[in-house]
């Protein structure tokens, strides 16, 4: 059995092997019995100093981080970068490097820029966690909705996962599409032709343009929210437009010959991507998505203080 994760950092999930996703998630179990204890704080993270670097808005993910590394006993220290000294000019190497000097052992980032994380690794001496890059990858979203899949369904292997929406600009999809890949789960993306990259088909997942075909195909719809603050064009005539063909409505739902999952990563633009009275229904499982994210990002971040890669 695993013992050590195969990496340093955690940039994406591609450079995860199905066994190191096995031993997040193991450890996950674990820590989410812990945290559902009267007393939620177990020491093993103590003397270790955490920097949440986050040049980008977040509500799930910077209190998700958080609220591990306080369970863990880690000493965390939270910076913004829209309150900080990069709005006077500061560079991101020297932002982080005097974080760095007050001792800190992780730093947990997240950037607007694709590949700002893998770039911090090859410049400073600390353990990077990756909160969300870019349109890049958003690791520790996948591997927890990887773990609610797994949670609801007793396996990921052979699950049919349709992730709906925003292709083009989502960190989540291309995560989401390596971790269920890399778990034998299939993996469908569906939504308009302009947001849907030319070379998704080339990464072994199905292409769908018509959402009731990708609803009837899958066991679990993961709905993602369309990124309005990343598109410099419009990809589709209007919003109404979009959810009267992309939005997930409860008639919709009840009109498939079975009762499938409903994801969304968050935050959810009720009336947009899916009505409220499909958020909010028994077949969602949004909420245990944010709670499953606590116990997996204690496991990530436990996991890469306590080792050393494997050799
Ligand atoms: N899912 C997610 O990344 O949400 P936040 O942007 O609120 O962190």
């Amino acid at each position: 059995m695993k013992t050590a994760l195969s990496v340093k950092h955690l940039i994406g999930i591609k450079d995860l092997s199905a066994p190191d996703i096995e031993l997040i998630f193991s450890t996950a179990d674990n820590f989410k019995s812990v945290i559902n204890r009267p007393i939620k704080k177990v020491p093993s993270l103590r003397d270790v100093t955490i920097a949440n670097i986050f040049f980008e808005n977040s509500t799930r993910t910077r209190i998700s981080f958080e609220l591990a590394e306080r369970r863990l006993s880690a000493d965390v220290l939270n910076f913004s970068a829209s309150s900080s000294s990069v709005k006077k000019g500061e560079t991101l190497i020297d932002t982080v490097n005097n974080i760095l000097a007050m001792k800190v052992d992780m730093v947990v980032m997240r950037h607007s820029s694709t590949g700002a994380c893998k770039f911090l690794t090859d410049n400073i001496d600390a353990v990077v966690v990756n909160a969300g890059d870019g349109t890049h990858e958003h690791p520790t979203q996948a591997l927890l909705d990887a773990f609610s899949i797994r949670e609801k369904h007793g396996k990921v292997k052979g699950m049919k996962v349709a992730i709906i929406g925003d292709i083009l600009h989502s960190r989540v999809a291309l995560s989401n599409i390596f971790c269920l890949q890399t778990l034998g789960a299939e993996v469908m993306v569906c939504g308009p032709p302009t947001l849907i990259p030319k070379y998704i088909s080339s990464l072994g997942v199905k292409v769908e343009y018509n959402l009731m075909k990708a609803l009837e195909w899958c066991d679990v719809a993961n709905m993602l929210r369309i990124q309005l603050e990343r598109q410099d064009i419009k990809y589709f005539p209007s919003t109404r437009e979009y959810t009267m063909q992309y939005g997930l409505t409860k008639q919709r739902l009840d009109s498939l010959k079975k009762k499938i999952t409903v994801m969304h990563p968050g935050p959810i633009n009720r009336g947009v991507e899916i009505t409220s009275d499909v958020a909010d229904s028994a077949q969602s499982i949004i909420l245990d998505q944010v709670e499953n994210g606590v116990a997996v990002r204690m496991a990530v971040l436990y996991l890469l203080a306590a080792k050393q890669p494997e050799e």
